[in-house]
């Protein structure tokens, strides 16, 4: 939490966000756009129509349209009241017990690099805090050409996220819309052409906005080209197991990369997975 403290009148108190926007300090920071999710949810909520579907926010909803928490989430949440932990900190990089499953579950139990321990795996806040956190570190330590290269088009944080951690962005083309399917002869001619040792984001699975992913045969090609150009794959994993229904098979492509040589960064969420929205 970042509590920005602007001294207020007690007896006459002013909104502080009138306060804070006036404040010679902070007048000049300007207003983030609308969203445009949120903007679905209220024009849902403005509809009279009984037959409405909120298609906003992709969040679990049971048939009465409220929200919807899983039985695994309930008895996990129950063992963990039973556990009576005692709230103490984690290490910096995370819970390592957290961190192991979590790679675990990415890669395959029982998979070579967690075994060898050849991951570094450290928690973050849900998938965009993971984003940032591997965005930063690439800003940092990359040897590399420190641009990341982006699907067109990608989920719309991917942009600020790295853009704010001082990694610029380009495209790749990856959406046909006269298909509505993959460019994939797109895809690889720009992929061809992106400076050598730059960084390039892939979405493991159901690609956001699109919901369009390559085929397996296409990871393969992608993978090749991808090591030709000695580019550096970010994958953000935010969906894994909604692709397909199979865990393993929406980390195909991961897994894929790393058994053709590849080192990789991985962002991985279970807000959508495991309906852990708000955690
Ligand atoms: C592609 C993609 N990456 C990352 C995220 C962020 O996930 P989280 O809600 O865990 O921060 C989302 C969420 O919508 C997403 O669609």
């Amino acid at each position: 939490m970042l509590p920005i403290l602007v001294r207020q009148n007690v007896r006459n108190p002013a909104p502080l966000k009138v306060l804070s926007r006036a404040s010679s300090w902070w007048s000049n920071v300007e207003m983030g756009p609308p969203d445009p999710i949120i903007g679905v949810t209220e024009a849902f909520k403005k509809d009279q129509n009984p037959k409405k579907i909120n298609l906003g926010v992709g969040a679990y909803r049971d048939d009465n349209g409220k929200p919807y928490v899983l039985p695994s989430v309930k008895k996990a949440e129950e063992l963990l009241a039973s556990k009576n932990l005692d709230k103490e900190y984690a290490a910096i990089h995370g819970i390592p017990e957290f961190c192991k499953a979590a790679c675990n579950l990415a890669l395959g139990e029982g998979n070579a690099w967690v075994q060898e321990g050849l991951n570094a795996t450290a928690q973050g806040i849900s998938g965009t805090g993971s984003l940032r956190i591997g965005a930063a570190f690439l800003e940092k330590f990359f040897p590399g050409n420190k641009e990341v290269y982006l699907p067109t088009p990608s989920w719309g944080n991917h942009a600020p996220i790295f853009k704010h951690s001082g990694v610029p962005t380009k495209q790749y083309r990856y959406y046909d819309a006269n298909t509505c399917g993959f460019d994939f002869k797109g895809a690889l001619e720009d992929i061809a052409k992106i400076p050598e040792k730059s960084i390039i984001l892939l979405h493991a699975c159901a690609h956001n906005p699109t919901g369009v992913d390559p085929k397996p045969d296409q990871w393969a090609e992608l993978s090749k080209v991808i090591k030709d150009r000695k580019l550096f794959p970010f994958f953000d994993m935010a969906y894994q197991g909604f692709a397909t229904g199979d865990i393993d098979r929406d980390a195909q492509a991961v897994r894929l990369f790393l058994k053709e040589g590849h080192k990789i960064a991985l962002a991985q969420s279970f807000a959508k997975n495991l309906g852990l929205y708000g955690e």
